[in-house]
């Protein structure tokens, strides 16, 4: 059985669509069997991949879920049983149920987040969404992922005291602003095989790559205790 990974946030433009799909490529760098379901009726992820140079295939597979309603949560447990990790790429509302029936499922749930006000506001509604998921899956993980910021920032300061303060997670890994994410986006490529594409690259993989390592580790922390309670 495969993990199923949600990233979501009420807001757009934080990064989702970004987040998905390089984080497929880093998990399919890894030897993982990835497939991207794009929940978003934006179709984001169907487009990106339509850009996609059809000689040199992404190292994932991308199918939309957009529009199956209340089946959405049965379509990801069998997508879970064909991959190793199916990511799900939200819509930006929590007010449609697309979203709360997919992080019903999830066994994770990562929401990007930039630190302007107005994001870190959006949040809050999230984490709200976030808390009463819990009561219904309380062994499912969330975790918010800042994403175009700098750790060194009074801002990021100020999001890693208001997640202090509620009970949610926050990744200690970060995704900076870098130029490569939406000049590899523009190609219908990640930041793992975009040609001719410089800035921040480097960097970029080694970020994706340390949130990789940060996710299984949290979800086999999840798995760990399983085993444990028998
Ligand atoms: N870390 C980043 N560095 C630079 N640009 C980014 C980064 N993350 C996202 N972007 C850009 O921000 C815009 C919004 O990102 P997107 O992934 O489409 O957000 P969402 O799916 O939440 O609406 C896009 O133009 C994308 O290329
Ligand atoms: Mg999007």
């Amino acid at each position: 059985m495969g993990l199923a990974i949600a990233i979501a946030n009420q807001k757009g433009g934080v990064g989702k669509t970004t987040v998905t799909m390089n984080l497929a490529a880093a998990f399919a760098e890894e030897g993982y069997n990835v497939y991207v379901a794009d929940a978003d009726e934006q179709q984001s992820c169907m487009s990106w991949a339509a850009t996609t140079d059809p000689s040199k295939a992404l190292p994932f597979r991308v199918g939309s879920i957009a529009k199956l309603e209340k089946n959405i949560g049965r379509e990801i447990a069998n997508l879970a049983n064909d991959f190793d990790i199916v990511l799900i790429d939200c819509p930006p509302n929590i007010a449609n149920l697309t979203t709360g029936r997919v992080l019903a499922v999830a066994d994770a749930t990562i929401v990007p987040t930039n630190t302007s006000p107005l994001e870190m506001w959006s949040s809050q509604g999230m984490i709200a969404l976030i808390e009463r998921t819990r009561a219904s899956s309380p062994e499912a993980k969330f975790a918010i992922l800042v994403n175009k910021s700098n750790k060194k920032s009074i801002l990021y300061r100020e999001l890693s005291k208001l997640l202090a303060e509620s009970s949610v997670l926050m990744f200690e890994s970060t995704m900076s602003d870098r130029e490569c994410y939406p000049q590899a986006a523009a190609l219908g490529r990640t930041v793992f095989d975009a040609t001719g594409v410089r800035a921040g690259k480097k960097e970029a993989k080694q970020e994706l790559k340390a949130l990789v390592e940060e996710l299984i580790a949290l979800l086999s922390n999840e798995r760990t205790e399983e085993a444990a309670n028998g």
